[in-house]
């Protein structure tokens, strides 16, 4: 994980632990599905930004061995992360040969990015590479999104969120700020959803 904050086991990391996910970050999207109803069997997902791989188990468990999961991330996936269904990119999100195998293995009806840089302190800076990703992610969506499909993506607050959102809008019949309760208290991070693309 990237955030220091997020490095203390407590209750959640626990649970989670127990549960069979690699992090803690896993009831955050359990959250914006209970919410918005994305994942269903048959789906094809792209997680951006998936390392140690909560959100891909989640996926995959939603899924029940049909369709198809492609995770990327700089750092692998926690080794018990695994599936017939999934294909793992390490790499840099960034990089357009890493777009270019994202490409191949879609188009997706869904993509989920909780990709956060490694965090500096200075909330400016860490502010702005967040909406750097962001960017990415919405590019992702623009490029490999079928029409109808959704993503969440994850931006510290703090930078343009109303202008991100604006893209978005201009993408998807709708595009909202989703905050889960899991995001703990003190944390600056929230979601941006997409719903029904273009
Ligand atoms: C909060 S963690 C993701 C947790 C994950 N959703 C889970 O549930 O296990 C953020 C991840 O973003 C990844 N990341 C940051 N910048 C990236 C980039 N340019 N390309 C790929 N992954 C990136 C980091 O390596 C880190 O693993």
């Amino acid at each position: 994980m990237a955030t220091a904050r997020y490095d203390k086991p407590d209750f959640w990391s626990r649970k989670a632990f127990s549960e069979g996910y690699p992090a803690r970050s896993v009831y955050k999207l359990q959250e914006i599905d209970e919410k918005f109803r994305f994942l269903k069997p048959h789906t094809k997902v792209l997680d951006l930004g998936a390392s140690p791989g909560s959100w891909t188990v989640f996926v995959l468990r939603k899924l029940e061995n049909t369709g198809h999961i492609t995770s990327i991330d700089l750092s692998p996936l926690a080794k018990n992360v695994r599936g017939d269904n999934l294909t793992f990119i390490q790499g840099d999100m960034t990089d357009a040969a890493v777009r270019e195998r994202a490409a191949a293995l879609g188009p997706y009806q869904l993509v989920i990015c909780d990709a956060a840089p490694a965090t500096t302190g200075n909330r400016i800076i860490d502010t702005s590479r967040s909406t750097g990703l962001v960017e990415m992610a919405i590019y992702y969506a623009e490029a490999m999104l079928n029409s109808g499909g959704n993503c969440v993506i994850k931006v510290f607050q703090g930078g343009d969120q109303q202008g991100l959102l604006k893209k978005m809008r201009g993408l998807f019949a709708a595009a909202k700020g989703f905050k889960p309760e899991a995001c703990r208290a003190e944390s600056f991070e929230t979601y941006l959803i997409g719903i029904n693309k273009k």
